[in-house]
């Protein structure tokens, strides 16, 4: 009998290898002995359990419990019995206690083996669960930044879990020229919470911005100006598009470009809110303007209320290309889905990341269709633009989710609830403390800049981000003085308070 095809959408998947018994040798990741071991059921057994600790993925009981099968994917140490739940410890955070050996081996091993170029902490964290995280000595962190937005929905998001595992059992990837179902469902999300656009898939804000600025030159090349093909892009002071070469041309932040140049011609930066600036640098050869419609590495700027729809009457008067730069605004993380739905004005391409994959690397460009027609590899008799993961089934069965459950869940209205609730709270500590300059942002998307003279114990925001960490609490920074809040849209009130209370004992001092 033929199954119809929604019934086929709705099927449970086949049983697959993830819920077989397991295998009779096993990859066992040994810190001690450093390194991946395979080994027999008899030998696991006789491993002393301490050695490997399973990490549970959405699960509900206490962060470190071992189990018989956790030696099969175990991934890090700690005596579970002894330091779950442990609280942060207060003090230095290279304390040589017994209870970070675990931390210590794994980032000795870090050192060795990555490449240095961030500038990591002294903290490795195995495990998390909605709002916190824990670290590898089963310490206790509170996480108000969602590893850079990116975990938007939180650690481990119980329906995240169940749509990426179900999936990896179904599908991974098949390459581009196969359409998927869970790609489908993804885009059509985007283009309903947005505007009716067409998505392009990839796996960083980066490349999504790259996707955009090519489709842009595309455009000027088919409506070129009075000396010729037009390529120009107008972006903002202090705004941040990616580390690519054509992304870091459009950023506007000479230290992200130092050291790299030549880039490619065509960017030019003027001050962020100021439309006058952007009027004067439109010339025969532009062709679009690249804004995050709320700063975020510049540090949690808004714009004044008539800048959006300025630069959308720009653009319409000279034929330009207006691209926002959701990658940390979009995905409700502002309070609605797109950032530049507060201020009643439509792009006509965006750009998303972070957040969009919840945790799994996904960019995203979506441009009206008669703009993604330039892309269109049948009309133009080439392919102009692909990337061969970009899209995958397990990333896009966690994005269509990830929508599903904002929508489901009324996530926007939490974000502005609790995000209105922050600033209260903040603006109390600001007049409790009087170090704080400024707090400003929308949603869940929150930057508070500190008064560096005020004489308080901190020289900037690293610093007390550096001390937030240590009493159990993660923040962001911004620029040399401005601390970033970016929780999980799904914090309760009550973490939040607790945030913002250890927070405010930081600063105090
Ligand atoms: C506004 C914005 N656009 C683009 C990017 C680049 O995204 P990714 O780091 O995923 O390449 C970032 C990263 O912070 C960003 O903040």
């Amino acid at each position: 009998m033929a199954i119809s095809r929604r019934r086929l959408l709705t099927m449970p998947p086949k049983r697959h290898a993830l819920t077989r018994s397991p295998p009779a040798r096993a990859r066992v990741h040994d810190m001690r002995r450093g390194g991946f071991f395979s080994l027999s059921p008899r030998e696991r057994e006789q491993e002393p359990s301490a050695a490997r600790v399973m990490h549970r993925p959405g699960s509900a009981g206490p962060p470190f419990a071992l189990q018989p099968a956790a030696v099969r994917c175990g991934v890090a140490v700690c005596p579970p019995s002894r330091l779950a739940g442990r609280a942060p410890p207060s003090g230095a955070l290279d304390v040589t206690t017994e209870q970070q050996s675990f931390t210590r081996a794994i980032i000795e091993r870090h050192d060795a083996f990555l490449s240095p170029n961030y500038p990591r902490l002294p903290i490795a964290m195995q495990h998390g669960e909605g709002s916190r995280l824990f670290d590898a000595d089963g310490r206790e962190y509170l996480d108000l930044f969602s590893g850079f937005g990116a975990t938007i929905l939180g650690h481990c998001h119980r329906d995240l879990v169940e749509a990426v595992t179900t999936q990896a059992g179904r599908l991974w990837h098949v390459g581009n020229l196969l359409p998927t179902e869970p790609q489908t469902l993804a885009a059509k999300a985007i283009a309903e919470a947005g505007f009716a656009g067409q998505s392009f898939f990839s796996h960083s804000g980066a490349d999504a911005n790259e996707a955009a600025i090519k489709l842009a030159r595309l455009y000027g090349r088919e409506h070129p100006g009075a000396d010729g093909p037009r390529y120009g892009i107008i972006s903002a002071n202090q705004s941040f598009h990616g580390r690519s070469f054509a992304t870091m041309g459009a950023t506007g932040q000479p230290k992200v470009r130092e050291g790299f140049e030549p880039l490619p011609e065509g960017f030019v930066n003027v001050p962020y809110n100021d439309l006058e600036a952007v009027r004067q640098q439109i010339d025969s050869r532009t062709v679009g303007i690249l804004i995050e419609p709320i700063q975020g590495e510049g540090g949690i700027n808004l714009p004044d209320g008539d800048y959006l729809p300025g630069l959308r009457r720009l653009c319409d008067e000279h034929n330009l290309l207006l691209i926002f730069d959701e990658v940390w605004t979009g995905c409700g993380r502002t309070g609605r889905w797109f950032g530049y739905q507060h201020w009643d004005v439509t792009p006509d391409i965006m750009t998303l990341g972070k957040g969009i994959g919840g945790g799994m690397a996904v960019g995203a460009m979506c441009a009206r269709p008669e703009l993604a027609e330039l892309y269109d590899a049948r009309k133009q008799g080439t392919v102009r633009h692909a990337t061969t993961l970009g899209g995958n089934c397990l990333a896009m069965a966690v994005t269509a989710k990830l929508f599903e459950v904002i929508g489901r869940d009324r996530l926007l209205d939490h974000a502005s609830a609790m995000g209105a609730r922050a600033v209260q709270r903040l603006e109390r500590m600001q007049s409790r403390l009087g170090m704080i300059r400024e707090i400003r942002g929308r949603g869940l998307f929150i930057g508070i800049e500190l008064d560096l003279e005020a004489g308080a114990w901190f020289d900037g925001a690293a610093a007390v981000m550096k001390r937030c960490l240590e009493q159990g609490l993660l923040i962001g920074t911004a620029q040399q003085a401005v601390l970033r809040l970016a929780p999980p849209l799904v914090i309760t009130p009550s973490e939040l308070d607790e945030g913002i209370d250890r927070l405010e004992r930081v600063l105090a001092g």
